[in-house]
């Protein structure tokens, strides 16, 4: 679970193209519901771990969310993948894009904005 002050992370457990950082987040009904945060092109990411396919977890092994190029998020159940920026389709069978969290740096961390649950 995110911390109360919103701290996912340090900024240094996300390296650019490299393994997601694993995190949960409440819903609406207080259910938790799986989140991860990536870095890309120098940015941080965070999306609902959820596929839009299928609506399974997207990395079969902890934090594995890139491809092999590290270009796209990949969903390792079918190949579907996503733009790591946007978290829309690129290709494969997405059906949708990714729910996308809002997410600030700051303080050598990352932090999750707490209204930032949109798509
Ligand atoms: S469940 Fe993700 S591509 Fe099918």
């Amino acid at each position: 679970m995110v911390e109360p002050d919103g701290l996912i992370c340090s900024s240094a457990a996300l390296v650019d193209g490299g393994n997601g950082v694993r995190f949960t987040v409440r819903g609406a009904e207080g259910a938790a519901i799986p989140a991860f945060a990536i870095r890309h092109a120098h940015q941080v990411h965070a999306y609902v771990n959820r596929c839009a396919h299928r609506g399974v977890e997207l990395d079969w092994d902890a934090g594995r969310f890139f491809d092999l190029e590290r270009r796209y998020v990949i969903c390792a159940t079918h190949g579907a993948l996503y733009d790591p920026a946007t978290g829309a389709c690129r290709g494969g069978p997405c059906g949708g894009g990714l729910v996308k969290l809002e997410v600030i740096e700051k303080n050598d961390g990352v932090y999750l904005v707490p209204t930032g649950l949109h798509r």
